[in-house]
């Protein structure tokens, strides 16, 4: 069997950590098209705030250069798959990055692509791939598709505690040998199936039902609140049912939530499906921006005040507590809203890059003696420590907003 020479397509919050562990046992290559990522790479600092330089080892080697992968004989594929203006599917990384490799392939090579896609892309690029190189699939090279369940973030649910599905349809022992001896540094424990399709739908529907079941709970606040009806209440007595599912209501941002229902419906939609169901929670979910500023403006009006006329604090800018990913954030909306329709508003979260930080005036400090009319928590309290215990003092007159109990 001839040497595995791994390389990792794309290094931000997939491809980083998967990179970190396989380079354990072999010595593995990053390719990135983001050229500063690399020259941060190269010295060990990780913007996305993942991974301490101690977490690089010498067996890592990143670059910018197609040509310096070409000897690699394992490539696994972690590009972004975010959608268009109009929600549809946006694959112009996965295609680049899949001709690159139609230039660099050789006999026997394996490809993995580990991006979130829609059922049947992988089978798409396996054509694209053959047409380009005039080699066969499943005799000359070899390609399978293993989705991503990586949690920023989250300390127990890490990389090597999650379950993996590797699938790729081939019975050659030397392939599957291959595959098993990466995929084994990566997880531990391999859940593994030929059906590539079905591994494409189970990372989809994976996060299109946590996007659902949030959106149910979300449209119930937002129907209790109308009503006057205590949610809390309501979920401690619903809760006491055996299968009742309990999820919390909440803002949802990020790579994957707000994405993945958008690339089920596209290929239910060209097979004449209108996926209705599986897109019924992003209207609502992207609607909680409006309940939050609803909120806002309710509070502030007891107080004869108006967001223009007010000194407001946002606490909590990325997607989700505690990290820097600020993609789909609605965190983020709900400050730029704030930003245009407020003469005093500033934002505090640690976690966010420092050049973002910079660009949209994020405070370093929050300063607890400042005269804030509101404070609006949109990310989990403790995620920042102790530092908010003594917030909600009656010195500092109350003045919490916390729609979705993010400060308790
Ligand atoms: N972030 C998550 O929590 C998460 C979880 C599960 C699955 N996923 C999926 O994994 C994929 C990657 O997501 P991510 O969060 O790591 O994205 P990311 O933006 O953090 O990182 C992707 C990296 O790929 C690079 N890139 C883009 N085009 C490239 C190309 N043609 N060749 C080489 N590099 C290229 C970018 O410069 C970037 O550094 C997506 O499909 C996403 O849906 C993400």
């Amino acid at each position: 069997m001839n040497k595995i020479k791994p390389c990792i397509i794309g290094l931000g919050y997939v491809g980083l950590p998967l990179i970190l562990n396989i380079s354990k046992k072999f010595k593995t290559f990053g390719f990135d098209v983001n050229k500063k990522r690399i020259t941060n790479l190269k010295k060990k600092i990780d913007t996305n705030k993942e991974f301490l330089s101690s977490a690089f080892n010498n067996s890592l080697q990143f670059t910018c250069n197609p040509k310096d992968i070409k000897e690699c004989n394992f490539y696994i594929i972690c590009v972004p798959t975010p959608v268009l203006k109009n929600k549809k599917p946006d694959l112009n990384n996965l295609t680049s990055a899949i001709k690159m490799i139609s230039k660099i392939l050789k006999i026997n090579d394996i490809i993995f692509i580990e991006s979130t896609i829609y059922p049947g892309l992988t089978e798409e690029y396996r054509n694209l791939l053959e047409k380009k190189t005039n080699l066969k699939c499943n005799k000359d090279f070899f390609m399978g598709y293993s989705p991503e369940r990586v949690n920023p973030g989250d300390k127990v649910y890490t990389l090597k505690n999650i379950n993996k599905i590797v699938s790729i349809d081939t019975d050659k022992k030397s392939v599957l040998s291959k595959v098993l001896k990466v995929y084994k540094i990566v997880s531990k424990k391999i859940v593994f199936s030929k059906e590539i399709k079905s591994a494409e739908t189970a990372k989809v529907i994976e996060n299109i039902q946590r996007d659902l079941n949030i959106a149910l709970m979300n449209e119930i606040l937002l129907i209790c609140k109308k009503l006057k009806i205590n949610f809390k209440e309501v979920v401690r007595l619903a809760e006491t049912k055996w299968n009742f599912l309990k999820f919390n209501p909440g803002l949802v941002g990020g790579h994957c939530l707000p994405v993945d229902p958008y690339y089920l419906s596209s290929i239910a939609a060209k097979n004449k499906i209108k996926a209705t169901v599986t897109l019924s929670g992003r209207k609502v979910n992207d609607g909680m921006s409006n309940f939050v500023l609803d909120q806002l403006k309710n509070f502030l009006k007891l107080k004869n005040k108006t967001i223009k006329s007010s000194k407001i604090l946002l606490i909590g800018l990325s997607y989700k507590s505690g990290i820097a990913d600020m993609r789909n954030s609605i965190n983020f909306q709900i400050y730029n809203f704030l930003l245009k329709n407020s003469s005093n508003v500033q934002a505090f979260d640690p976690f966010v890059e420092n050049e973002i930080k910079i660009k949209y005036g994020i405070i370093k400090k929050v300063d607890k003696k400042n005269n804030y009319d509101a404070i609006i928590f949109l990310s989990k309290s403790k995620k920042f420590g102790d530092q908010f215990k003594k917030l909600n003092t009656k010195e500092n007159g109350f003045k919490i907003i916390d729609p979705f109990e993010y400060y308790k």
